[in-house]
């Protein structure tokens, strides 16, 4: 009987947990977002996958989207799959240079295997927004090409009015040439998939205030 209930309490708690993003008001760039963190390691580190869009996205068409990641130091790579799939969807994969900068990588995976650039994607990192600390790193990008791609002739659109499934992978090990956005890396060690509401991450004036932080 109790059992029953705990479940009960626990199966509601999880659900809740699923279902609610968080809602993140940026106080760096005036931007909202919708907020998932991610574990990649069982004692409770993870990063944090941040989405923006403009209120005025439609359905079945492409949009400009911003992406916020947070990243603990220790992380060598870390990459964001917009379709939630290794292959055939845009992928972000980001690490730090050398001078703690922070690189944006656009690939494309037809298979398992080494993604090679995809030039269908184009990130632009934004000053305000990314930065630095003992423990973390986060950057703040807009990107186009991320919302909409081709694949084996058909087109897939993200909803701009609900939730869309992402993936992320993760790696303890930098790539081989930190400096550089063509750099090699290795396989992960985590990936996992989870829902990210875009319909909360709608922002009124959105394409004012990104002329204003890609300057
Ligand atoms: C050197 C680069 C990479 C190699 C060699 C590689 C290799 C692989 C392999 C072999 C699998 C299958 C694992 C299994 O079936 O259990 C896999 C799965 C996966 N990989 Fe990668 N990967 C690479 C980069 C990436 C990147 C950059 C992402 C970006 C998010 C990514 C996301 C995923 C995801 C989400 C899966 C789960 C299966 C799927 O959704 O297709 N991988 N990868
Ligand atoms: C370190 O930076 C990250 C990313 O900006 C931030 O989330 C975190 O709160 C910061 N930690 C401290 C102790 O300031």
């Amino acid at each position: 009987m109790l059992w029953t209930l705990l479940f009960g309490l626990v199966a509601a708690l999880i659900r809740t947990a699923i279902a609610a993003d968080a809602i993140y008001r940026d106080p760096d760039t005036g931007l909202v977002f919708t907020s998932n963190f991610r574990l990649y390691k069982a004692d409770g580190r993870g990063i944090t996958f941040r989405v923006a869009i403009p209120d005025d996205a439609q359905q079945n068409s492409a949009y400009d989207a911003v992406v916020q990641m947070v990243v603990p130091n220790d992380v060598g790579w870390a990459g964001l799959a917009w379709g939630g799939t290794m292959t055939n969807n845009p992928l972000l994969v980001c690490w730090r240079g050398t001078s703690n900068n922070v690189v944006l990588s656009s690939r494309w995976a037809t298979g398992h295997a080494f993604p090679q650039v995809y030039s269908g994607a184009q990130y632009t990192l934004f000053k305000t927004g990314t930065k630095s600390n003992s423990t973390h790193w986060q950057f703040t990008a807009l990107c186009k090409g991320c919302t909409s791609w081709t694949a084996s002739g058909s087109t897939r659109y993200l909803s701009p009015k609900g939730g869309n499934r992402l993936a992320f992978a993760y790696s303890p090990t930098k790539p081989s040439n930190p400096n550089s956005p063509s750099s090699s890396f290795s396989v992960h060690e985590v990936h996992d998939y989870w829902q990210h509401d875009f319909a909360q991450a709608a922002n009124a004036n959105f394409a004012s205030t990104v002329s204003k932080l890609v300057v």
